[in-house]
């Protein structure tokens, strides 16, 4: 792994590695194993910057669950254009079910706080979210992981999933952007 890159303009410094990863996702599953064995839950998983994580976490689950994905849009190059689309939708295949929501990064919270309802909509059991990152300086909305790999610093970051302008989500390391 290399401990800088460069994506366009912008450089990034490493700053979780795929080693660190891997391990901490060990942990989450075993926690949600713990809590949802036997209960077949729904995992919703918020495209595209939860997809790496998001397959990561299921394969080291040991139980049965299913899975769907969906398209939110809220960012637009290193800040939250601060409002929040629905490309792909949700389904019903989860009614009266657990639901676990897969996201890559609960920066402001504004994103899963417009989709919460829209889940609750569809009238599953209960609705949990896990997310790979959370930024705690930069919260802005009412909501909260149940299932958090990392806390980080206020600062933008790239790989895993995560993109700087759509480049940078093949990284198997996480970077954060330099000074
Ligand atoms: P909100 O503010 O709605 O943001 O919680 C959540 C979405 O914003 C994106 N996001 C980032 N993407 N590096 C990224 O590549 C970041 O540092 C970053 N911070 C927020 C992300 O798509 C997330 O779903
Ligand atoms: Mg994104």
């Amino acid at each position: 792994m290399v401990r800088e890159t460069n994506i366009a303009d912008k450089k990034f410094v490493l700053h979780i590695s795929r080693e660190q990863i891997a391990a901490r996702i060990e942990e989450l599953a075993g926690s949600i194993c713990a809590q949802y064995k036997d209960k077949t839950p729904h995992f919703i998983v918020v495209l595209n910057g939860a997809a790496v994580f998001a397959v990561d976490l299921i394969k080291a689950l040991e139980m049965q669950l299913t899975v769907s994905f969906v398209r939110l849009s809220s960012y637009h190059g290193l800040a939250s254009s601060g409002h929040v689309k629905t490309i792909i939708g949700l389904d019903d295949s989860f009614v009266g079910r657990p639901v676990i929501i897969v996201e890559d990064i609960i920066d402001t919270g504004k994103t899963l706080y417009d989709f919460l309802p829209e889940v609750w909509d569809k009238n599953p059991s209960s609705v949990n979210i896990a997310t790979f990152l959370t930024k705690p300086g930069a919260l802005k909305y009412a909501v909260a992981a149940d299932y958090t790999a990392f806390e980080i610093e206020n600062k933008f970051v790239v790989g895993y999933g995560l993109d700087y302008n759509e480049l940078g989500r093949n990284l198997p390391d996480l970077y954060m952007l330099a000074e």
